[in-house]
């Protein structure tokens, strides 16, 4: 367990450089399986869910070390199974179906079950691969997948699902013939794959539109990336510093990733400017109401950065409509900051938020990743000292989010508990 302690009521002010993206890098470590290669990623974030991504490596056989680099041999495998244990240290780890499919032929995995957010099917993963030829049965707590051969299909995603999208690309890498999937993600995740599967000898094109193509494989032996911006992490620390007033710039930034989150924060009054690789925001006085917001797959508004919004909005002049199309429970932070004096009253999957003159600290409880940097965010901006527990969801997604914190000038500081310390 730990405890995140936020003292409120002090401007950031500063420059920092965002981190390598969470969700660029899980999918790209998987796909590092479909063929014998030493990978280097550079710009890799230290995250607790690249961990359970590389321990999942490790268990199937390969090699792999985090330092500077992230750097991964898959030239030897020696297991096609994942259990339960790794399955459930990381939701995504449904991505290593498709890899493995095509790498050994066969995969046995626990089912990923839901998380904090929701149920979190995999029935479009699952239908993805069947379509590529794969032979799948679901019991009760396992899947297992047999393939022959993969085989080029027409793949139409009944929704435009970013893993298993993801899933679809790799698989499709290694099958015969040629693949088209329809209504693909077009986050920006999905062009870091294509890039890197490129880089393995991948002939695929579309990534960023609905459609994508795949045509075949050559694999070569040595691959490697540098793992682009993290852009939730980016709109997270725009949002601190509208919870806490003052002005930062975000460097090794990626705007065009951003355009939604910026443009809500413009609306709110915000002075945010954007350059090449470079994001500023100064934020003074009361925010404004900056309208609805509406999460959509990407390009719409990005589900993940909804709680940071609805904390930058806690004392925000008028009020604000947040309509959660993803998740299911997507809300569990707002009854947290309720504590802090938010006045949000919650009709999942409507929240309708109005803002308020002040917060004061108070203890909360971290409910999954963003929700818990939407507190630590919130905090900033109430009065006296806030403490946040959190069971681990932070260090999932964030790299060092304390330190940089308080590079900016936050009264920020974390301290661990041992499992049956007392909160
Ligand atoms: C990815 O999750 C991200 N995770 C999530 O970020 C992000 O919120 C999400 O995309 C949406 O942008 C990673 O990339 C590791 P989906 P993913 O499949 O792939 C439904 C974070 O905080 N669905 O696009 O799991 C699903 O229930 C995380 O960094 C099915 O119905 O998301 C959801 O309603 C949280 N069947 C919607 O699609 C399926 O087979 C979008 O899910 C798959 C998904």
């Amino acid at each position: 367990m730990s405890i995140w302690h936020v003292t409120g009521g002090r401007p950031l002010r500063g420059r920092i450089r965002v981190q390598g993206s969470k969700n660029a890098v899980l999918p790209v470590i998987a796909a590092s399986l479909l063929c014998p290669n030493e990978t280097e990623l550079t710009n890799c974030p230290h995250l607790s869910d690249v961990d359970a991504a590389v321990d999942i490596l490790r268990y199937l056989g390969c090699q792999a070390r985090q330092e500077d680099v992230l750097s991964i041999d898959t030239r030897s495998p020696s297991r096609c199974d994942i259990p339960k244990e790794l399955m459930h240290r990381m939701r995504s780890s449904v991505i290593f179906l498709g890899p493995m499919l095509a790498r050994f032929g066969e995969a046995e995995v626990s089912v990923p079950g839901g998380c904090e957010l929701g149920k979190r099917p995999i029935d479009l993963h699952l239908y993805a691969l069947r379509q590529l030829g794969a032979e799948i049965t679901e019991q009760e707590n396992a899947i297992s997948c047999r393939a022959t051969g993969l085989r080029g299909a027409e793949i139409s995603l009944a929704l435009p699902s970013v893993g298993a999208t993801e899933n679809a690309m790799i698989a499709a890498c290694a099958a015969e013939g040629s693949t088209v999937i329809y209504n693909a993600a077009r986050e920006p995740e999905i062009e870091t794959l294509q890039e890197y599967l490129r880089t393995l000898g991948a002939e695929i094109h579309g990534a960023g539109s609905p459609v994508i193509r795949v045509t075949g494989f050559s694999p070569r032996s040595a691959a490697g990336l540098r793992v682009p911006p993290d852009r939730i992490a980016a709109a997270t620390y725009l949002c601190c510093a509208v919870c806490a007033g003052g002005e930062i710039r975000l460097t090794d930034a990626e705007p065009r990733h951003l355009t939604p989150v910026l443009e809500a924060l413009h609306k709110m009054g915000c002075a945010v400017s954007a350059g090449p690789g470079e994001i500023h925001i100064a934020a003074h006085g009361r925010p404004h109401a900056p309208g609805a917001v509406v999460t959509r797959p990407y390009p719409g508004f990005p589900t993940d950065a909804s709680p940071l919004l609805m904390a930058a909005n806690l004392r925000t002049a008028g009020t604000v409509m947040f309509i959660e199309n993803i998740f299911e429970s997507r809300f569990r932070h707002a009854c947290e900051m309720q504590k802090l004096g938010a006045d949000i009253i919650l009709r999942p999957p409507m929240a309708l938020l109005s803002g308020v003159e002040t917060l004061h600290g108070a203890r909360m409880f971290s409910p999954d990743l963003r929700g818990g940097a939407a507190l630590v965010a919130a905090a900033l901006g109430a009065e006296g000292e806030s403490i946040i527990a959190d069971l681990g969801h932070i260090a999932r997604g964030y790299d060092g989010m304390d330190r940089c914190l308080r590079e900016l000038g936050a009264e920020v500081w974390m301290e661990n508990l041992l499992p049956d310390e007392p909160v």
